[in-house]
């Protein structure tokens, strides 16, 4: 089966993984440990986690990894581009990345993707490295977006 058939699947069993564990759930961190879990076992990647946003910087969250990077500003690597720009940002090789913020050597590409809240203020970002060159395209994009968007209605102001 196409590489493109089978992740499309993967995403697909992992979207009913996250209803089954985790719809009516209102916490964010709960959440957001669960998702790290639930996505990492699911599609094998690296490194996946959150960071969450506090002021203009981006302090670490639930993950799955090695030890991440505690806090980021805006604007800074990677998570703190996709931040400011508010938009999913996808690295085909991180070492090409200018200001990329290596928290574990074994990572070649990345995707980042922004978490809102029902009024469209930023609260995370989901960022999944992996230890392959250019392994995110528009299917990750795609499904990691609907999964933001299954957050945007929990009790955020429960994280500050
Ligand atoms: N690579 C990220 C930093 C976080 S770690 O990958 C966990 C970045 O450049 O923002």
């Amino acid at each position: 089966m196409a590489e493109e058939t089978l992740k499309a699947q993967a995403y697909q069993q992992l979207i009913r993984a996250v209803e089954a564990a985790l719809s009516g759930e209102p916490d964010p961190l709960i959440w957001m440990a669960g998702l790290s879990c639930l996505i990492r076992d699911t599609l094998d990647f690296v490194w996946v986690g959150f960071y969450r946003v506090q002021g203009d910087e981006l302090l670490i969250g639930p993950y799955q990894g090695t030890f991440g990077c505690t806090r980021i500003p805006f604007g800074k690597g990677i998570c703190g581009t996709c931040a400011v720009h508010r938009k999913t940002i996808i690295v085909p090789d991180v070492h090409q990345f200018p200001g990329h913020i290596a928290c574990d050597s074994k990572s070649k590409s990345e995707i980042v993707v922004p978490v809102f809240d029902e009024t469209g203020q930023l609260r995370a970002v989901i960022d999944i490295d992996s230890v392959e060159y250019s392994t995110f395209d528009r299917t990750d994009q795609d499904y990691l977006e609907r999964i933001a968007k299954m957050m945007r209605g929990l009790e955020w102001s429960r994280i500050g």
